[in-house]
């Protein structure tokens, strides 16, 4: 439970990390590579008097997660130029202050393939519609039944074994925020919670996924493509307040 202050903190490193994503959306033409952003971003967040949290957190060795088509999650940034039609993912947790904000947003070289860009509108939607569930009254399952029921209504896969979660001056904190659930189960929410809401859709059915030997890089076990869209959210009585959305 954080206070208004608090809150307040998060906000900051919210606004940050919300413009540094405005800027790497100008960023992703063909050729720059995600170790190039990966460095920009390093930049960027030391020019807002801003540190990555990621980057040491339990051994993961940089300030972004880059995560290229099949690659869903947690890829390393790397030498590879991107390529027109490309989909790449970029999260991070930025800390200001002690407080910590997390937004993963996933972009497009050009334009990707019609498939690829519903999933991506899609995903999306996924993740506006569980935030519109973030009231206090309403439960986690409720959160989680409003991604589910998107996946099922377009037939893709949700990514299961990576979830969101409480954050504050920690990037995971209790609870656990599930991608699909029962409404009117699990944790109540109540004004003071700040949560990420965090889904991964993926073209194939199952959403299957592997882990490379880097103990890191998370690709889809069909090859299918993957995106993801995450906010951080607090719960409050006047509704959900988007502390990464740039407001
Ligand atoms: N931003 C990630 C999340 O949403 C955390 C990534 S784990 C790290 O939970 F090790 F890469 F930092
Ligand atoms: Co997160």
């Amino acid at each position: 439970m954080k206070t208004k202050e608090e809150i307040g903190y998060m906000r900051e490193a919210g606004r940050i990390l919300y413009s540094c994503h405005q800027h790497i959306k100008q960023w992703m033409v063909p050729g720059i590579t995600t170790a190039e952003i990966n460095e920009r971003v390093e930049e960027f967040l030391a020019e807002h008097g801003a540190t990555p949290e990621q980057k040491g957190y339990k051994g993961y060795p940089y300030a972004t997660c880059a995560s290229v088509n099949e690659v869903i999650c947690h890829g390393f940034p790397n030498h590879e130029a991107l390529a027109s039609g490309d989909v790449v993912t970029i999260d991070m947790v930025v800390n200001k202050d002690g407080w910590l904000a997390d937004s993963a947003w996933t972009y497009a070289i050009d334009e990707p393939g019609r498939s690829i860009r519903k999933l991506m509108k899609r995903t999306e939607k996924a993740l506006y519609r569980a935030i519109a569930q973030a009231i206090p009254g309403n439960t986690l399952g409720d959160i989680g039944n409003a991604i589910e029921r998107t996946a099922r209504l377009y037939r893709y896969g949700i990514v299961k074994p990576l979830i969101g979660h409480g954050i504050g001056q920690y990037i995971h904190e209790p609870p656990n925020v599930l991608p699909y659930g029962k409404r009117r189960t699990g944790m109540l929410l109540t004004e003071g919670m700040v949560i990420t809401i965090e889904p991964i859709f993926t073209k194939g059915s199952s959403g299957a996924v592997v882990w490379d030997e880097d103990g890191w890089t998370v690709r889809t076990l069909d090859g299918s493509w993957g995106v993801q869209y995450e906010h951080t959210v607090a719960i409050t009585n006047e509704g959900p307040l988007i502390l990464t959305g740039g407001t």
